[in-house]
Formats: C-alpha cells, structure tokens, sequence
C-alpha cells in the first residue's frame, strides 16, 4: 500500500498553468484571447495519466478490489501505461500492459524500467481494422490467462474524480475564474469528461472544445487510420456516452503534426502528438476570432516524440513534405 504524504505519488498535479502568446491572439478582428497551456508533462510519469492511474487505484483500493501481489492487466497507448507501472512499483502489485505498434519506444523502455510486463499487440483487429479493438480483446485473454485485474480505463468513471478535483479544480485556482473556452485532446474522455463535470457542477458557462483525430469514431466520426497515439478512439468508450463537449474540432496526423513543431519553435514548449492537435484547435478558434481565457491542455510533452513528431525523415516518409511547413 502507498504511503501517502511524501513518496512519488504524493508529486502528482499541481501542474503549471503557462501563457503561451505564440498564436497570434490579437489578429483575430479586435477579438482578444489570451491562450494558457496546463502543462501536465510536469506530472512525475510526464503526463495527465499520472492522474487517471493514480484514481483509478486508488478507487480500486478503497474497494478492496487491489492489494499487494496481485496481478493487473490493461491496454495503453502508452502514458497509462508509465503511470500504473509507477503505482504497480510503489503499491507492490504486477502489471501487465498492453501495446501496439504506435506506442513510442521512450515510452515502452519507460514501462519496461519501471518494473511493467509488455504485451504488445502484432496486428490491428482482423475484423475492424483497429489497433485498440485488438489490444481490447488482448487484455480479456490475459485477464483470464492471469487471473488478473482490469481497471478498465475506457469505463471506469474514477477518471473523472481525477480531472474534476484536479485539473480543472486547478484551472479555475489558478486563473482566478473559469476559463471562457476549455480544449481538450479525447481518447478514453477521462480528461475532458471530469472537467466538464467540474464546469457543470459549479455552474460555469465555460465552452468545451474536444480535439479528436480524423478517423477517430468518438462523437459520430467515421473509422478510418490513425498514425499519432493518444488521441482519438476505435471504439466508443464507456465513459464518453455521457460526455457531451460544445464543439468536436477534428485534426488530421499532418495538421497536428505541422502545429506541434510551430508550437516549439514559436513558444519554448514542445507539445506531444495530441498537444500537436490541440494547438491546431486552438488556432483554428483564435482564427475565428474567439476571445478571453481559452485554456488549452496539453497532455504530455514532445520528449517521446523525438523519433515521430519531430523526426524530418519519418514526417515525411508518413505524412509527406507539407506537415514539415
Ligand atoms: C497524449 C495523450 N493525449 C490525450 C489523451 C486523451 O485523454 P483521455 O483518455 O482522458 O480522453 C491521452 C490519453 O491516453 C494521451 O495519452
């Protein structure tokens, strides 16, 4: 069982809340936005999964559902997969994680020196096509092979209790008033789905911004191939039945690809792939000509993207030359 008030676990949140003046916030018509980033690469995992894994166990725990020496299985596209790998090490219990093909190797080594077991997947589902549905169906085998536990990120509304006392309980701290626009990258919805659950329940009139991939099937999109992992989904999870975001702004591998690498050069933070298509939102809505706080959150950071993202080579070999612009 962790200890709680000084061990590893006790650094996750309080995540810095940044200005980032790099979107040309006063073109837009005399509309003024002032763009801030929640940075939760500064999470000891380096991402906001630090949370969802952290809730999700502890909720797990307090239902007497997790103890030390036991066994748990899930599925990742990789930064939950860092974040129970650090609680498996701190609470004394085995983890099994599920993979696939996209999953940046940094972050595979990461799981691997934490002490978690890999299971990557070979092939996307037959049927469907889809990475995530074939490492769905991986962990149901593996959680009979190993007489193991699923905390299941893709329903367990744990996730919201995350970003609803944290993130967003966060956000508003900081700024000293609820944000005007929220955008969020979805995936599971864990992320945006608490903090909509804090803007609702306080009664804010803050608009929610989701940022999913092209080919993604969240909020009735069509499946199609996803290159970038972390956001988007090939199932519809759970969780996001009940999440019912403003807007769906929907962004191609090579836009998020083309605003990341802007972003870094242009701010002196270098975002993740989803962070990549959270900026492309962000100008799309300051293009429109939104105005006053617009908060966006960024995932993770670029560190595991090195390779991808900002590798000339495989940009353009995967996206072609014009998400090097
Ligand atoms: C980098 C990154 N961005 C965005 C998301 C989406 O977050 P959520 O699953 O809470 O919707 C994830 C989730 O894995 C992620 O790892």
């Amino acid at each position: 069982m962790a200890t709680t008030g000084c061990g590893i676990l006790d650094a996750i949140g309080t995540t810095p809340l940044v200005r980032l003046g790099s979107f040309g916030e006063t073109q837009s018509g005399g509309a003024r936005a002032r763009v801030w980033g929640k940075l939760e690469s500064f999470n000891p995992g380096g991402s906001a999964k630090d949370r969802t894994a952290h809730a999700l166990v502890r909720a797990a725990e307090k239902e007497g559902l997790l103890r030390s020496g036991m066994r748990v299985v899930e599925s990742s596209s990789g930064n939950l997969g860092v974040a129970l790998a650090r609680e498996a090490a701190v609470g004394g219990w085995e983890f099994h994680c599920v993979v696939d093909q996209r999953t940046n190797s940094s972050t595979l080594a990461m799981i691997s020196a934490l002490g978690g077991i890999l299971h990557p997947v070979d092939e996307p589902d037959p049927e469907t096509g889809d990475w995530l549905v074939a490492r769905r169906k991986r962990v149901a085998e593996l959680k009979e092979e190993l007489g193991a536990l699923n905390l299941d990120q893709y329903s367990n509304t744990a996730a919201f209790d995350a970003h609803d006392g944290g993130t967003m309980a966060e956000i508003v701290d900081k700024l000293g008033r609820a944000p005007d626009v929220l955008v969020a990258a979805v995936s599971t919805t864990g992320t945006i789905g608490g903090c909509m659950r804090h803007i609702r329940t306080h009664g804010y009139d803050t608009s929610v911004v989701a940022v999913d991939a092209e080919g993604s099937v969240l909020f009735g999109g069509e499946r199609g191939p996803r290159l970038l992992p972390g956001y988007g989904a090939g199932v519809t999870p759970d969780l996001s039945r009940d999440v019912h975001p403003d807007r769906v702004i929907r962004v191609r591998a090579s836009e998020a690809v083309r605003a990341a690498r802007k972003l870094a050069g242009s701010s002196g933070f270098v975002p993740g792939a989803s962070g990549g298509a959270v900026a492309h939102a962000v100008e799309e809505l300051v293009g429109e000509g939104v105005s006053g706080d617009v908060v966006a959150i960024f995932h993770d950071d670029g560190r595991a993207y090195l390779d991808t993202v900002y590798n000339d080579e495989w940009v353009a070999e995967n996206l072609g030359s014009e998400a090097l612009q």
